[in-house]
């Protein structure tokens, strides 16, 4: 492991790629290592014991080729396997949920603060704990969206029917607490669904709502982790992409990553 080593990022599918957009924006003088278990996607609404078991074997797959630090871009995984994933990796490992939590406590201004996921990431509780270990007097709504993931997966980022999708799951994040000024968009797919997420809870809100995406979080926690060791390098760094079924990944993974990518090496974990 040294300065040059590459940075592995894991995630349930394609939909980590907004966390290797982010980071390539941060850092982009890194090589990275991109695994999507695409094989046995969704992780959102499977039992924990299964998220670890499969997270710990994307891991494993990164750590057997040198990375120096892993991120793991799904936030199913991020909230049910984390401490499993961290004990087992000889080098840092980092969550989605510690980076959002940080940033939704940083954005906030009244304390009130509301988090979307899937149905696995909320169930686990995983974000309002790590919010009230930073702050215990911020208050957290929290709701599964699980249409988000596939609205986001056909594309349907500016249209009618998506707006319709959040304004009824949005609605009842301000039905319990009117006061929420901050949403965090705790899943992987969410950052395409932004725009209308944003202008959906401002028109139901009636006020500002910041929007905190873990996507850009992660990417910023990796950098404060890397330090000293990262590659400050003028060449753009590599992107080895890898996942346990093609079907389909030319199409969706540049919608998540925005820049084309050369393709799929598919693996067998
Ligand atoms: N990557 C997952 C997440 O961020 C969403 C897709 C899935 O359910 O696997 O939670």
């Amino acid at each position: 492991m040294s300065k040059r080593s590459p940075i592995g990022v894991f995630d349930s599918g394609v939909g980590g790629f907004t966390v290797v957009r982010a980071l390539r924006q941060v850092l982009p003088g890194e090589d990275i290592i991109y695994l999507g278990d695409t094989a046995r996607v969704p992780y959102g609404n499977k039992s924990p014991r299964t998220v670890e078991r499969y997270s710990l074997g994307c891991q494993k797959f990164l750590l057997d080729r040198g990375v120096k630090l892993v991120l793991i871009a799904c936030n199913t995984a991020s909230a049910q396997a984390l401490p499993a994933l961290q004990a087992a990796s000889e080098v840092p490992t980092i969550g989605a949920v510690e980076p959002g939590a940080s940033a939704a406590l940083a954005a906030t201004r009244n304390g009130r603060i509301a988090v979307i996921g899937t149905l696995g990431t909320i169930r686990s509780g995983a974000y309002e704990r790590a919010i009230a270990e930073r702050n215990p007097a911020a208050h957290v709504t929290a709701l599964a969206c699980p249409l988000f993931v596939p609205l986001a997966e056909e594309g349907w980022i500016d249209d009618e029917i998506t707006d319709a999708v959040a304004r009824r799951y949005l609605l009842q994040l301000w039905q319990r607490d009117p006061a929420i000024d901050t949403l965090v968009l705790g899943c992987t797919h969410y950052p395409l669904l932004r725009k209308a997420i944003s202008r959906v809870a401002m028109q139901i809100a009636q006020r500002d709502v910041t929007i905190v995406d873990s996507a850009t979080a992660m990417a910023e926690a990796a950098r404060q982790v890397l330090g000293a060791i990262d590659n400050r390098r003028e060449l753009a760094g590599r992107l080895d992409a890898f996942a346990t079924d093609t079907t389909r990944l030319d199409e969706l993974a540049p919608r998540f990553l925005g820049e084309p990518l050369t393709g799929f090496e598919l693996v067998d974990l």
